[in-house]
């Protein structure tokens, strides 16, 4: 498929102070959009200029959320290249999603193809400095005017782009986190594994309570006992006990991540063994009371590698290593960062160059 191209006429002015980005405020000039309808497939593919778009108030995601999204970054390397960090498997995981959400497939690698001739497109507003990047947002929503409850006919794919900082306020320093006890954020054959809004919409209670409580994240533990830990929402979670790097298996209720991938595949590189594994909040507890617990740090695509300092759960505050960034998760962040930033060698093949 071809990519009609639409330049804008009023191009917006770049941020100048790129350690004030923030993240997810600010947009660039341009985005990709893509139609689908029943019958016709997806089609006309586009870059036009960024800009509000028109949606009947009927369009059946605004009733019934039929919405799937994707998180990927475009890094700028020392030497003023960019390049991409595993997009394959976004738009892999993308196609699982749409399958969970009964949206029509997409073309995996013209997607890469796609995101790559928007980001060359936008390739001035790849932040220069230290830790920030071009955040990419893909996403695919139905559009149908129609209040019945039924998979939609018509579909929007946007990427939309946005030059961002680090997603916590709090940088690499460690974040709190409040174990969820009350809310649940998926359950047993629900859409805990697919990226759709709602699964980010159910854990905002949670949030904002734990937020109440002086906590910037919540851990949700799974649906049916809250007993097995499962994820922070925003990222993977991972535990460093006695030396053994452990996260929460796949067992569906729980993003697959790419970063949560990655460090693992990284962990095992290194020789350090790391496991995946069902983990209750009661073994890391009883961890913690043993002095086994070294590290807890979450992973994301937003989060990067984000350490945990302290672990809230019922009136037990666990704080972890000194609330300070344990040798893992500073390595893991140092491996990552590093090869997606172009410091070191990718002998993963994991970038992709713009
Ligand atoms: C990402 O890490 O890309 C995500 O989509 C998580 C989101 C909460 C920012």
């Amino acid at each position: 498929m071809e990519i009609r191209f639409e330049q804008t006429k009023t191009p917006k002015a770049k941020p100048t102070d790129e350690t004030k980005l923030g993240f997810g405020h600010i947009f660039t000039d341009h985005m990709f959009a893509m139609n689908y309808d029943a019958g016709q497939g997806w089609h006309d593919a586009r870059i036009i200029p960024y800009g509000e778009i028109s949606l009947s108030p009927a369009a059946m995601c605004l009733h019934y959320g039929q919405e799937i999204f994707e998180g990927l970054k475009a890094y700028r390397t020392a030497d003023g290249t960019v390049q991409l960090f595993r997009p394959d498997e976004n738009y892999k995981r993308m196609n699982t999603s749409a399958e969970r959400m009964v949206i029509p497939q997409i073309d995996e690698e013209f997607m890469v193809e796609a995101t790559k001739k928007l980001v060359e497109i936008e390739k001035d507003w790849v932040p220069h400095t230290d830790g920030a990047s071009l955040y990419i947002r893909p996403f695919i929503f139905a559009t149908d005017p129609f209040v019945g409850v039924k998979p939609a006919d018509h579909y929007l794919f946007l990427i939309i782009l946005s030059p961002s900082g680090p997603y916590y306020s709090t940088g690499l320093d460690p974040v709190k986190i409040y174990v969820e006890q009350k809310y649940v954020r998926a359950v047993r054959g629900g859409t805990g594994f697919a990226k759709t809004a709602a699964n980010y919409a159910i854990s905002l209670k949670g949030q904002d309570e734990a937020h109440e409580q002086d906590y910037e994240q919540v851990l949700w533990l799974d649906g049916v006992e809250q007993k097995y830990i499962e994820e922070v929402g925003s990222m993977n979670i991972f535990f460093v006990i006695d030396g053994e790097v452990i996260t929460p298996e796949l067992t569906g209720s729980v993003l697959p991540g790419i970063t949560r991938k990655s460090a693992l595949e990284v962990c095992k590189s290194k020789g350090i063994k790391a496991t995946e594994r069902r983990i209750t909040i009661q073994e890391v507890a009883d961890a913690y009371d043993a002095g086994k617990l070294d590290e807890v740090f979450g992973t994301g695509t937003a989060a990067v590698i984000s350490p945990v300092g302290h672990l809230k759960w019922g009136d037990k505050v666990m704080t972890i290593n000194d609330n300070k960034i344990g040798p893992i998760s500073q390595m893991l962040y140092d491996t990552m960062t590093g090869i997606q930033w172009g410091k070191i060698e990718d002998t993963f093949g994991w970038t992709v160059k713009i």
